[in-house]
């Protein structure tokens, strides 16, 4: 790499940022720390810059900042350091044109990752790369499909968070597309070629989960005879996409906050702890702001994982992406079973369209299939769809009319039950989740789940402090 001129934009002055500790690593020709942006945008236009860096939380906000650096020089690659990292400011500033937003904390390992990305290609072609992305917006993206103005987000989040090496936690209904999303940031990261690692911490039993993830040596319970290494370090060099983390029980919670703090492993039964280098990527389908409040979800493992924050929008709200996906779908499965393309008729697609699909991608995906299958003709229609699809569907559609058949007034009285139901139960458990879920005899992901159906939260059955 070429000796990069770095400049510095912090109002703290040198004595801000550890500067000569972090950018030595980087052997800059030049490193300019400016405390005022006005001085900053002033040696920009006067001198070739390959690398701006910001310090969050010093000065102006980083979004003027950001959108007055791009102005000045729109191909600076710009990365900002924030001593508190936090969601909200991470999108905000990558949305502002950051290329890159890290862990003050951790900038020691990340910066020079960043920095190595940056500076590599030349500038030339990097402006390249921004003025293609802007012409063609593609409508698939890393196995995504659709266009809607949300997944374009999404496309554009996972894009800057990939070259980065921050920890993302992924939220969104099942069926969204959270492993995809982990699986592209992995696909688009320097760790490309490193394993990528998924762990559904919903599946594995409690008993064995601890062991799968952190591993073992021999002798360290019954049963363990011979030493095994963890899921966490098989990740080593990749990523670790950690599906459903808020199925993790509380004690594994901490050792993992422990290995994302410290990038080491303890396995169990051993007395020293292995380094490892893992992106870890966490997932959840429950509320997880809700289980941190209700205490069944490590506040500080929250803080840790959260720092960028991919939501993924139901699919029932992404509008004509219904429609894109379904007919990739059913061109798919036509294929798939040798028959002609024929795609789904008119109707198909406006009730798939009314549908509020509960399941998301994978429940289009499942329906467009066994269309398919079930049809006569290489059109699949109507009479090819799920009752319970076309009934809701059309109820939807109609909503002042009165419900009448089977389908829908069964649908009626069970939501009217769980509503009741619930709403007593919290009562009289105060909103505590987990006691109420033992009562019910049902698991606590069931209950959130029922509770976010019926968007009932447990904070309003809460006994509020004077
Ligand atoms: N935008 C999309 N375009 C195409 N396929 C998608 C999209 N989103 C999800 N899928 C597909 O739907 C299925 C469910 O996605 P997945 O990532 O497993 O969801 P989740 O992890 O949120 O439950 C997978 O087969 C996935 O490939
Ligand atoms: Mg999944």
């Amino acid at each position: 790499m070429q000796q990069p001129r770095i400049i510095v934009v912090d109002p703290a002055g040198p004595d801000g940022l550890p500067y000569p500790r972090l950018l030595a690593r980087l052997q800059p020709l030049e490193v300019r720390v400016e405390r005022s942006l006005d001085k900053a945008l002033d040696t920009i236009g006067r001198d070739a810059w390959d690398l701006a860096v910001l310090a969050a939380r010093t000065g102006p906000r980083p979004e003027t900042v950001l959108a007055s650096l791009r102005q000045a020089d729109p191909q600076l690659p710009v990365v900002v350091f924030d001593p508190r990292p936090d969601v909200t400011t991470a999108r905000i500033c990558l949305q502002a044109g950051a290329t890159d937003y890290l862990d003050l904390a951790r900038a020691e390992d990340d910066l020079e990752d960043s920095a190595e990305r940056l500076l590599s290609g030349s500038r030339r072609r990097a402006a390249e790369e921004v003025l293609r992305r802007a012409v063609e917006r593609p409508y698939s993206y890393a196995g995504f499909l659709g266009e809607s103005p949300t997944m374009r987000e999404v496309y554009s989040i996972i894009e800057r968070v990939a070259a980065s090496s921050v920890d993302v936690l992924v939220t969104g209904e099942t069926g969204t597309g959270k492993e995809l999303v982990a699986r592209a940031i992995h696909a688009a990261s320097r760790r490309e070629a490193g394993p990528f690692v998924p762990v559904d911490c919903g599946a594995i039993p409690d008993a064995l989960m601890e062991s799968e993830l952190f591993g073992h040596e021999r002798g360290a319970f019954t049963g363990a005879d011979a030493r095994r290494m963890g899921l966490i370090e098989f990740a080593d060099g990749g990523t670790l996409f950690l599906d459903e983390v808020g199925e993790l029980p509380l004690p594994l919670q901490a050792k993992l906050l422990r290995v994302l703090q410290e990038r080491r492993v303890r396995r169990v039964g051993a007395r020293q702890e292995n380094p490892v280098d893992v992106r870890v990527v966490a997932a959840t389908s429950r509320p997880i702001d809700a289980m941190v409040a209700a205490g069944d979800f490590r506040r500080d493992l929250f803080y840790r994982i959260n720092v960028v924050r991919i939501d993924l929008p139901p699919l029932r709200v992404r509008g004509d992406d219904i429609g894109l996906l379904a007919e990739h779908f059913a061109n798919k499965a036509a294929q798939e079973m040798g028959r002609p393309a024929g795609g789904l008729s008119t109707d198909v697609y406006q009730v798939l369209k009314n549908y509020h699909w509960p399941g998301n991608v994978r429940e289009l995906q499942n329906v467009v299939r066994r269309a398919l299958a079930m049809s006569r003709s290489p059109t699949a229609g109507i009479d090819d769809l799920p009752d319970e699809v076309v009934t809701a569907a059309g109820r939807a559609a109609e909503p002042e009319a009165e419900a009448v058949g089977f389908f829908a007034r069964r649908a009626e009285h069970v939501a009217r039950f769980e509503r009741e139901f619930l709403t007593d139960l919290l009562t009289r458990h105060l909103g505590d989740v987990s006691a109420a879920a033992r009562e019910a005899r049902i698991p606590r992901g069931t209950l959130y789940r029922l509770m976010k159906n019926h968007s009932l939260d447990a904070a309003g059955f809460r006994i509020r402090e004077a």
